[in-house]
């Protein structure tokens, strides 16, 4: 099993019993995200993708935020006064994390959200396949508070999850909101008290390693890119999904699940998943 201990300044990797968590290790800053953060955060999702003992990834944050959001000072003010072409590489390696590699990500992806999740966050957030909130985690689209309208991706991750007044109401006034409205809103599936944090993201985890990961891929995937096709578009696409799962799945879990279902009668996929060898 690879070993990532220490193998970044900003973000911390330990993989166990299948998931890997991911932590953003900047407490001290609130885990903002800073140029060497986002750069990091692209070589830890390249190389979670391929490692095997890593099937589901989790995302979280050390200390008392998620993250702030981007970096006031090292994302803004220092790339501001460096010269002008700085600002391409700088900002595409924020997009190539958090939401490029991360929204299509090979693997399942939960956002743990600890604590403080503002602005930039929301890009990540959303970009993640699902999302855990503590009750007593702060959400806020702050920009507005400090002189910009909402960078990156975070008005279409708005877009793409919330309702149109709620979204526009948080981005215009730069109030704060409760996990417990995040998930109310549907920019979370649920909150939770936080002590209990953890203990369901590891049991939303301990579903997903049951399932077929070919086949969770392809139906993450199908759904997202669902979106943004037209109906005649999607039924190409979703049936060229469904037959790339069949083709490429290792463990032939489509028979394996009619069987299991038809002849051996040992399973009801309503109820639950087929029995993987
Ligand atoms: N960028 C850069 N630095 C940040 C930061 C950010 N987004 N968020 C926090 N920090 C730094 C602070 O400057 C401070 O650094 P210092 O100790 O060197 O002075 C340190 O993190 C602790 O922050 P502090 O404000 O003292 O913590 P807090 O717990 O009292 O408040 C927040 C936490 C998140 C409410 C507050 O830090 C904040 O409003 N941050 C900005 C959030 C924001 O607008 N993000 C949107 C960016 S797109």
């Amino acid at each position: 099993m690879a070993d990532y201990q220490g193998r970044w300044q900003t973000v911390d990797v330990k993989v166990d019993q299948g998931i890997a968590w991911v932590t953003f290790n900047r407490p001290e800053k609130r885990n903002a995200m800073s140029p060497t953060l986002n750069a990091e955060m692209i070589q830890v999702l390249e190389a979670l993708e391929l490692d095997a003992d890593a099937k589901v990834l989790v995302l979280t944050g050390a200390g008392d935020a998620w993250t702030a959001g981007m970096d006031l000072k090292e994302y803004f003010r220092e790339v501001d006064a460096g010269p002008e072409i700085l600002q391409e590489k700088i900002r595409r390696d924020a997009c190539q994390w958090q939401w490029k590699l991360l929204r299509m990500y090979a693997k399942p992806t939960i956002a743990m959200v600890n604590g403080w999740c503002f602005g930039g966050g929301f890009s990540p957030l959303v970009a993640c396949d699902l999302a855990i909130a503590a009750d007593e985690a702060t959400f806020g689209l702050s920009e507005i508070n400090w002189g910009i309208p909402p960078g990156n991706l975070v008005s279409k991750a708005m877009a793409d999850t919330v309702g149109h007044r709620q979204a526009l109401y948080y981005i215009m006034t730069g109030e704060t909101f409760t996990g417990q409205q995040a998930a109310a809103m549907g920019l979370v599936n649920e909150s939770v008290p936080r002590a209990h944090l953890r203990a369901r993201t590891v049991a939303i985890a301990e579903k997903l390693l049951e399932k077929n990961p070919v086949v969770l891929r392809a139906a993450k995937h199908g759904f997202k890119r669902s979106r943004e096709l037209t109906w005649e578009q999607n039924e190409d696409y979703l049936y060229a999904k469904l037959d790339q799962a069949t083709l490429r799945d290792p463990e032939g879990g489509r028979e394996q699940g009619l069987k299991q279902f038809l002849d051996d009668k040992s399973i009801k996929p309503g109820l639950q998943a087929y029995k993987r060898a």
